[in-house]
């Protein structure tokens, strides 16, 4: 039985460090993980993501920026995400179809709803099982990455980030058993512990987890 587990959050919120230690996790408990990112998990989603980050493509209109990231992720899911999981792969993705209902929908300006369509038949309908949201004010989270450089996306106003935090919270209400908040202003151990547990919820029982077989 395979598991489909994203991860979001505003840029900043400590996204890598908490999913470095959970892949250690679940590979020491002999779960057979596969992890990818996005934008990008492919070479030609890769060459889309250079596109879509690089700060010299400042001109880049809303549009075409969502429509790159569905493009972006029609490959990933087809050629990298799917195989996976029918593989029976527990698969763990940073960033996916959220992060676009956030970034370009809520905080961009684009209608939700054509946001939602492109992404639909960029996925082919492709749900995650389970999404964790990293949630830090952007304040913080902004302040930790200036010390490393930013891209075209992180360069943007922190009203900007306000909305995208606004976006996942209001994401979770509306599905509250698929999105759970985490709190990521707490110490990095803290913030595993209730990671690791939200995602052993929906994990198979051979593994330890609470989800039982179909
Ligand atoms: P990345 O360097 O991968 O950021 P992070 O390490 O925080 O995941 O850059 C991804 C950036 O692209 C990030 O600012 C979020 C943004 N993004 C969107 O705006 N829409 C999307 O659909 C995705 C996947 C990412």
């Amino acid at each position: 039985m395979s598991v489909f587990i994203t991860f979001e959050g505003v840029d900043g919120a400590g996204k890598s460090t908490q999913l470095r230690l959970l892949l250690q996790y679940l590979e020491e408990r002999g779960v057979p993980v596969f992890f990818t990112r996005e934008p990008g998990g492919t070479p030609i989603a890769e060459q889309i993501r250079e596109i879509l980050l690089s700060p010299r493509n400042r001109g880049m209109s809303l549009i075409t920026e969502a429509l790159l990231f569905a493009a972006s992720r029609a490959e990933h899911v087809s050629r990298t995400i799917r195989p996976a999981l029918e593989a029976g792969k527990v698969v763990i993705c940073d960033r996916f179809v959220d992060s676009s209902i956030v970034y370009q929908g809520f905080a961009g300006g684009l209608p939700l709803d054509f946001v939602e369509q492109i992404n639909q038949m960029a996925t082919g309908a492709l749900r995650p099982h389970r999404t964790i949201v990293l949630d830090l004010a952007p304040e913080v989270a902004l302040a930790r990455l200036k010390a490393g450089g930013m891209d075209r996306i992180e360069e943007k106003s922190l009203a900007y980030h306000r909305q995208v935090r606004e976006g996942y919270l209001e994401i979770a209400r509306a599905e509250p058993r698929r999105v759970k908040i985490v709190d990521a202003s707490r110490g990095v151990d803290e913030v595993q512990a209730e990671i690791r547990a939200l995602v052993d919820e929906v994990l198979p029982r051979r593994f330890g987890g609470g989800r039982t077989a179909s």
